[in-house]
């Protein structure tokens, strides 16, 4: 079987696709920051600004996958933070790049994680699509240059693929962890107006989808990695508490207090569009987990282990 390489694979999603490369029978490797010893998964070690990559990383690999970039929700986007959450990305692409560059490789796929922000922090009526342009904000210009480093992997030869992610509802961490606690406690309600399209993935359907875009070699260019259940934060909000059985009493968080909270971050929150899902179906992929309220369902009732 193949080998993989994972970028960031001590993440939320790196963890999960690991174990399910694995278990597929495929060989799999990380490429992270530190080494983890006792580890079951090969770890190789890079340092970014240094521009170093331990040279056995890239050897035998077959297919990477890039999921390395700093937290977008850690802390506020101070220009520091900023930085630091582009160049993890950028940089870290780059670096393979180059270092493939110097050899001749093996590597048949570069498959990069990027995100459904490419579109922006609006509230329309829109659903977007992957032929839409970058939005002019934050978010939208990470994720461009993101997409361009992956892109660049082209000029070896490389087929690319870029997987435009939306919230990634998982039982272990992630944002849904941080979503159930106020509901579990009685006090979660929905943020700003709750009109806000929350575009989201089961993990399940997520890992899935890098593991078509290793196996379908027609698989090229950008997708959208989104279920196709459209829910507002207002929705989400509601069904999270049916499905945990608890009432909602408080009414909204206003815009402003998740402004002076969570600063120019809090767009993150506060604005939201349909993204479509269209393209990624189109190309054979069936969703395991199509429904939110069924997906609330095996995440936090049936698989509560
Ligand atoms: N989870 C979501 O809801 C979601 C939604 C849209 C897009 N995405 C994107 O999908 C990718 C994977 O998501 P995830 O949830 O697994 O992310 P995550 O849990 O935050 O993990 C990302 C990994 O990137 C590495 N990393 C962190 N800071 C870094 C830095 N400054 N420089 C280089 N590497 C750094 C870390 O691995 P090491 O410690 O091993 O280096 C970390 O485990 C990310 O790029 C994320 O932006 C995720």
């Amino acid at each position: 079987m193949a080998t993989i390489l994972i970028t960031g694979g001590t993440g939320v999603v790196g963890r999960f696709l690991s174990k399910k490369l694995k278990d597929k029978g495929y060989s799999v490797a990380t490429l992270g920051r530190a080494s983890k010893n006792g580890s079951e998964i090969n770890t190789y070690t890079w340092d970014i600004e240094k521009n170093e990559i331990e040279k056995e990383a890239l050897e035998k690999v077959d297919y990477i996958i890039h999921l390395a970039g700093a937290n977008i929700s850690e802390s506020k986007w101070t220009a520091k933070r900023k930085k630091i959450i582009i160049d993890s990305r950028v940089k870290s692409a780059q670096l393979i790049f180059e270092k493939l560059k110097e050899n001749t490789n093996q590597v048949k796929a570069f498959i990069s994680a990027s995100a459904i922000g490419y579109y922006g922090a609006i509230s329309t009526d829109k659903i977007f699509s992957e032929t839409d342009t970058p939005a002019n904000d934050f978010l939208g210009e990470t994720c461009l240059k993101w997409e361009q480093a992956a892109d660049r992997f082209e000029e070896l030869g490389i087929r690319v693929v870029k997987i435009r992610t939306g919230i990634v509802l998982t039982k272990q961490g992630g944002a849904l962890a941080k979503m159930i606690t106020p509901i579990k406690l009685g006090i979660g309600s929905p943020i700003g107006n709750g009109k806000q399209y929350l575009p989201w993935i089961h993990i399940e359907d997520l890992c899935d989808i890098y593991i078509k875009a290793i196996e379908d070699a027609q698989m090229k260019g950008v997708y959208n990695a989104v279920a196709p259940d459209h829910k507002t934060n207002r929705d989400f909000t509601k069904t999270l508490a049916v499905v945990l059985r608890k009432p909602l009493w408080f009414p909204n968080i206003p815009a402003l207090v998740m402004k002076i909270i969570f600063g120019e971050m809090s767009v993150m929150l506060l604005k939201g569009s349909r993204v479509s899902s269209e393209k990624i179906t189109n190309a054979g992929y069936k969703f395991k987990f199509p429904n939110l309220k069924e997906t609330f369902v095996n995440l936090l009732v049936e698989n509560t282990k």
